[in-house]
């Protein structure tokens, strides 16, 4: 594997906040080696984030929807974005578009719902491939959940292999607008088929709807709202007595499935404390599905800079040692634009993305569908 070719590809992450896009280039075989390269981050408008989140659906037909005037548009339109992104970040960073050799592309997801058979992101591949005369991997969760699998988290076996070097128990807790977590024991002698991960529930989403609703804020900085606020443990509980925690691994989560009605009888802060001692007790849960006590929790995502949430998470996983995946050198802001740049290397390589403990996929399995430029 010494010579293995190396591909610089570069990774589009809109994750279920619909906070914007993600982007990264990372160099890499597809394998071990993995160099990450320059990320840098697009934000949706406000107005656009809205016209996103009024098309978040639990359960969609999407033969009907894919053909109504108002989803293309937004898709055109999110196709468009995505575009005017790659061109301002390729540009700051002086990287030519014919040095690229391929772009994965997750698109943003409007519906997820494994056991009605489909994960619905939009973004049209095609056209951005055509618009930058590069190659496009996308549709990653489709072969997954046609093979029975959850078609979520993906990211693991980039989690695996961007921490090889780490020899330890270690958990990744990407906190998104959703959060997974991933498990592996660098330590011993393990295979991929041995990688953990599952969504360990709501996070980032539900405190920004509950932050949008009741102010003009995007979301709560630094989660100074919710550190003021008081918990109302009784709506905390009620919150964890979704089925979704007592189901065992590999599972995954839509966003809509949960809501926010629950706390409209509280001021803002109180709802902001009570949101986060709920997602900090779900990844207390998710952890202790795991086989072992974690050495190390690493978080990533724009959660961990909710710092009220970081102090609950180390409070909770006391048993850990939590850090920021700063703390490796590695931006938190970019890890899933990474993931997904490295899974379509791993595409193009016919290489599994998925296995059994990752989505409950019998045997591991490839991902992801090459629209090649024309
Ligand atoms: N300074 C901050 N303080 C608190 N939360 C933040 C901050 N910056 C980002 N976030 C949270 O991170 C979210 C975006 O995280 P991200 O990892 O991009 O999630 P997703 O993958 O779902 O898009 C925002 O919507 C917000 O909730
Ligand atoms: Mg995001």
């Amino acid at each position: 594997m010494l010579n293995s070719k190396n591909y610089l590809a570069l990774g589009l992450m809109s994750g279920t906040s619909a906070d914007g896009i993600d982007l990264a280039i990372l160099i890499t075989d597809g394998r071990s080696k993995i160099k990450l390269g320059p990320s840098d981050y697009h934000p949706f408008s406000k107005s656009f984030k809205n016209r996103i989140k009024s098309v978040f659906k639990e359960e969609v037909n999407i033969k009907n929807l894919k053909k109504k005037k108002r989803i293309v548009e937004i898709e055109n339109e999110f196709t468009h974005l995505n575009f005017l992104a790659i061109n301002k970040f390729l540009k700051k960073n002086k990287i030519k578009k014919d040095k690229i050799d391929v772009i994965g592309f997750h698109g943003q997801t409007i519906s997820h719902n494994p056991s009605k058979g489909y994960s619905w992101q939009i973004g049209n591949s095609k056209k951005l491939a055509n618009l930058l005369n590069i190659n496009v991997v996308s549709n990653f969760r489709n072969n997954d959940i046609i093979n029975g699998g959850q078609g979520a988290p993906l990211t693991p076996i980039f989690h695996y292999y961007l921490t090889k070097k780490i020899k330890k128990k270690v958990c990744f807790i990407n906190l998104g607008g959703i959060s997974n977590i991933t498990y592996f024991d660098h330590k011993s002698k393990t295979n991929l088929n041995n990688i953990l991960a599952f969504d360990a529930g709501p996070c980032c989403s539900l405190i920004d709807d509950w932050v949008t609703q009741n102010s003009n804020k995007k979301f709560d900085n630094f989660g100074l709202l919710a550190r003021k606020g008081n918990v109302k443990d009784k709506i905390v509980k009620d919150f964890l007595k979704k089925p979704f925690f007592t189901k065992l691994p590999p599972k995954s989560l839509d966003r809509s499935s949960f809501s926010i009605k629950k706390l409209r009888k509280l001021k803002i802060k109180d709802g902001a404390a009570t949101l986060n001692y709920f997602v900090a007790d779900t990844l207390l849960i998710a952890i202790n599905y795991l086989p072992n006590i974690p050495d190390v929790c690493i978080l990533s995502g724009g959660g961990r800079h909710n710092k009220f949430l970081v102090e609950l998470i180390n409070k909770k996983i006391e048993k850990s040692k939590i850090l920021l995946s700063e703390n490796y050198n590695w931006n938190g802001d970019s890890i899933e634009a990474y993931a997904f740049a490295y899974l379509s290397v791993r595409k193009l390589l016919n290489l599994p993305i998925t296995f059994s403990k990752t989505t409950g996929v019998k045997t591991p399995l490839t991902g992801g569908q090459i629209f090649t430029f024309i």
